[in-house]
């Protein structure tokens, strides 16, 4: 039976008060397709009493479902390069500056939405082939943590285990850093363990509050905003503000942008791409 309106508009309201997703009525197909199945699979006979399962369900499993069937998931190595050379020609430079200078001895970098985690293994890879190449004198991987975080299980599963298939490796990697960083059976390709260790991997919903992670000096929240009402993304944004650490440097998604949200931070440009920085 399809969604009637009331049904899309209790499911919208749940998904938002337990994940900020936004799922617009233009888009109630989406929310239609990705939940049909659980709600057969639970025995219930309509949307209106599926929604009424979740809402009784005290242990939460439920809901865990439902919010981890609603992300989307969407992620790639490097995803849209030119990010990715301004990080390389600008950013890690500053932060390994801080390290070999001894203004820091430690650097905290949060990747904010993981998906299944080719953002946080390109961080580590970059970082990694820069400090391997260029050897600056007494910085090592070791001054250097990468938290990455998502409110999905299923993804968090995936990117913690590090295992990708081919269709994933052929999405953005180069052939040096796939020989590099990658060890495979031929149909699997999984991250080195070296490199591996260097990413924790924790579930964490953007409605909580980020200080409970401590603070950063580099934040990517990459094409998760976008998913949100504009209230919380300015909410959103001023607690990123609240968590970072001089030098602050702060990356959107490539079709994302801090105007009409918040004015705490400098755009920075170069590369063909731009990142904030704190103020
Ligand atoms: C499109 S992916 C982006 C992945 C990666 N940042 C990139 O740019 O390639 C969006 C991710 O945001 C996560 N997400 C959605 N709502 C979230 C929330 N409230 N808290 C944490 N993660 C969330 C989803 O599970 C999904 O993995």
């Amino acid at each position: 039976m399809p969604i009637s309106t009331e049904e899309f508009n209790l499911l919208r309201d749940f998904i938002i008060k337990h994940s900020e997703i936004d799922v617009k009525p233009e888009k109630t197909y989406l929310l239609e397709s990705r939940l049909t199945r659980m709600m057969v699979e639970m025995g219930a006979t309509n949307f209106k009493e599926f929604y009424l399962n979740a809402q009784k369900d005290t242990s939460g499993k439920l809901r865990e479902r439902i919010i981890d069937a609603m992300t989307t998931n969407e992620t790639f190595w490097f995803r849209d390069s030119k990010p990715w050379s301004l990080m390389k020609e600008t950013i890690l430079p500053q932060l390994i500056e801080l390290i070999r200078t001894r203004a820091k001895t430690r650097i905290r970098i949060w990747s904010a939405a993981c998906s299944t985690g080719q953002e946080p293994y390109s961080i580590a890879m970059l970082l990694d082939d820069y400090i391997s190449t260029k050897h600056p004198a007494g910085v090592s991987m070791d001054n250097f943590e990468i938290l990455a975080t998502d409110i999905s299980p299923s993804v968090l599963f995936l990117a913690n285990s590090g295992r990708y298939n081919q269709l994933a490796m052929s999405r953005g990697l180069s052939e040096e850093f796939k020989t590099k960083y990658f060890n495979t059976n031929g149909k699997i390709w999984e991250v080195s363990p070296a490199l591996k260790k260097r990413i924790t991997f924790k579930k964490f919903n953007l409605q909580d509050h980020p200080s409970a992670l401590g603070s950063f000096e580099f934040i990517l929240c990459r094409n998760v905003a976008i998913y949100f009402s504009d209230a919380f993304k300015k909410e959103l944004f001023k607690r990123i503000h609240s968590v970072l650490n001089p030098p602050g440097f702060f990356l959107l998604g490539a079709s994302e942008s801090l105007v009409g949200y918040s004015s705490d931070f400098d755009l920075v440009e170069g590369q063909g791409a731009i990142f904030y920085k704190k103020k």
